[in-house]
């Protein structure tokens, strides 16, 4: 049955670092005889396929194919969007069966690279699976397939007063089980906790078809190991997840934001205490953006600028979000907070620019949740998504400044600028270095340098992008040989023939 298709050992191309590392399993590529069966369990607009006797012409692959950075780019012939539980199960046997991969893909929105083929490994996309299954207004637990985008899913709460635990600048596309499959962090962490908390319960199809039904809706459940751990962040590696129950949180009566100007870097971490020791229980958000990050945003039309005697002389900015029960009780403590902040002795803060109705509430956020797509609108950019302590942010950013100048990197035509921003309220930075294009050259003066810093901090080579492809040859750096040595087991005992994901995480 396999003669007529050919076998790949992935990779064939393109990461060269991963010439010592070539896994030894083989993989087929799909055949017209799989996509004829496909064919027979799927829906005929469920399934795309460059081969007959589907014959989707291949442009239509491409947004499948091609990461949101477009830097990652897979050659699949074959892309499958089940839309039931059942129909993920049957694709999956038939797959490990013949010992075909499968990279199962949300709304595409990774920045490392997992959620697309190495080479042309069948694409399982999860977005025709976009029910939500059940809500219960007491407790706030919401179980959906996995398909859900986020938004859609924050919507569907809006009516119930009940918020997502979670939300990202992508939640417009990414999908909830990708956002527990990278176990994604995002602008809510600080208040709401991570994902492998508020996920109770999921539903997976395992790598040789069998569902694994954990879709729980209990808060307490202490009967033996909680499998559903293993699969949030597991990038897919592990099963495809299909549904998901978690827990939402009461929607705040009253939010507010004001956006701070800091005369120097120095400042934000007493800020923080500041911050924190005034605003308590309403403090929701915290997030950081040094001076180029903030132009870079205003630059490419993300939220609307400060006025310019708000941004003199700052170096950075923090942007404090609020969240309380009471309007005026969270005002008079914003307020008092801010007056607090403008008249010490040696002010923290230069300015703070206070939202004062829902638009500017949303433009403030608009420029940090901007600063994604503003930085991919500038150039290409090379995302460090680390965990470090706050006091070092400014010299992580600074030191891979200064050694790309040294290399004489820093110029228009190569590295065009080094950014910082990121959730400073969970330690994690977003160094993002933007060049005029991919190069080898420029990667190689960032890898392994960037990770050995992270490494000097104690810190991780990823705090909540994952490590897809683009970090295998890194997890090294955060993880010891022995924890590497049991993930790689682990991996063996969900997924024997490999198929799942192949290349992404493990090195
Ligand atoms: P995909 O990109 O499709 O896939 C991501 C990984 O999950 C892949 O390895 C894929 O194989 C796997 N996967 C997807 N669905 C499933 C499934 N159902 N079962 C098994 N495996 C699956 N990330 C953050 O953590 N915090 C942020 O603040 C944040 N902000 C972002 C802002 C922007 C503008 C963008 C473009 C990205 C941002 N991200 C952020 C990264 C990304 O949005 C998240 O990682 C998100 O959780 C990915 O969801 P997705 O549905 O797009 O998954
Ligand atoms: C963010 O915090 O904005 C996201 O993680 C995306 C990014 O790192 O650019
Ligand atoms: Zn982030």
């Amino acid at each position: 049955m396999f003669t007529r298709s050919v076998a790949h050992r992935i990779p064939l191309r393109a990461f060269k670092r991963w010439a010592h590392t070539t896994p030894t399993m083989n993989y087929r590529s799909v055949t017209e005889e799989d996509v004829a069966h496909f064919a027979k369990i799927l829906a005929p607009s469920s399934v795309l396929s460059t081969l007959a006797p589907v014959s989707t012409p291949a442009s239509e692959l491409s947004i499948y194919n091609n990461d949101w950075m477009n830097k990652y780019h897979g050659k699949s012939t074959t892309v499958l969007r089940p839309k039931t539980t059942k129909e993920v199960s049957e694709i999956v046997k038939w797959c490990n069966e013949r010992r075909i991969a499968i990279v199962p893909q949300g709304g595409n929105t990774g920045l490392v690279g997992g959620g697309v083929p190495i080479i042309d490994e069948v694409i399982l996309n999860l977005g025709n699976m976009n029910k939500i299954r059940s809500f219960d207004p007491v407790s706030g637990i919401i179980v959906a397939d996995s398909g859900c985008v986020l938004e859609a899913m924050s919507e569907y709460l809006v009516p119930h007063h009940y918020i997502m635990p979670l939300d990202l600048g992508a939640k417009g596309s990414c999908q909830i089980g990708g956002n527990v499959s990278t176990n994604a962090g995002g602008l809510r962490l600080l208040r709401y906790g991570s994902l492998h908390g508020s996920v109770l319960g999921l539903e997976v199809v395992l790598p040789d078809g069998t569902i694994l039904d954990q879709l729980s809706t209990l808060r307490k459940d202490n009967t033996g190991y909680d499998l559903k751990q293993l699969f949030i962040g597991a990038e897919g590696t592990l099963g495809v997840v299909t549904g998901v129950s978690i827990l939402s949180a009461p929607a705040p009566n009253a939010s507010s934001n004001v956006m701070l100007a800091l005369p120097k870097y120095e400042n934000v971490l007493p800020l923080f205490r500041e911050v924190k020791r005034q605003l308590s229980e309403i403090l929701s958000a915290f997030e950081f953006i040094d001076r180029r990050a903030y132009e870079l945003a205003v630059k490419h039309g993300q939220g609307r600028a400060l006025n310019d005697e708000d941004v003199e002389g700052a170096e950075c900015f923090v942007l404090v979000e609020t969240s309380g029960g009471k309007r005026e009780h969270d005002e008079e403590k914003l307020n008092t907070l801010l007056e607090s902040l403008m008249e010490a002795d040696e002010p923290l803060i230069n300015t703070g620019v206070l939202s004062q109705s829902p638009l500017q509430f949303s433009q403030l956020w608009a420029i940090r949740e901007g600063i994604t797509e503003a930085v991919s609108k500038e150039g290409k950019a090379y995302k460090y998504d680390i965990s470090i302590p706050v006091a070092s942010f400014k010299t992580v950013v600074d030191t891979t400044r200064d050694h790309l100048q040294s290399k004489g990197l820093l110029r228009d035509d190569a590295v065009k600028h080094v950014v910082g921003y990121g959730h400073v309220g969970d330690g994690n930075l977003h160094l993002n270095i933007v060049a005029a294009e991919y190069s080898p050259e420029i990667e190689s003066a960032l890898e392994p340098f960037v990770y050995e810093l992270v490494q000097s901090y104690k810190g991780s080579v990823s705090a909540e992008h994952g490590i897809g492809v683009m970090k295998t040859h890194a997890l090294q750096y955060s993880k010891n040989a022995t924890s590497i040595d049991l993930m790689r087991r682990i991996k063996t005992l969900f997924d024997p023939n490999g198929i799942m994901n192949p290349g992404k995480v493990l090195p």
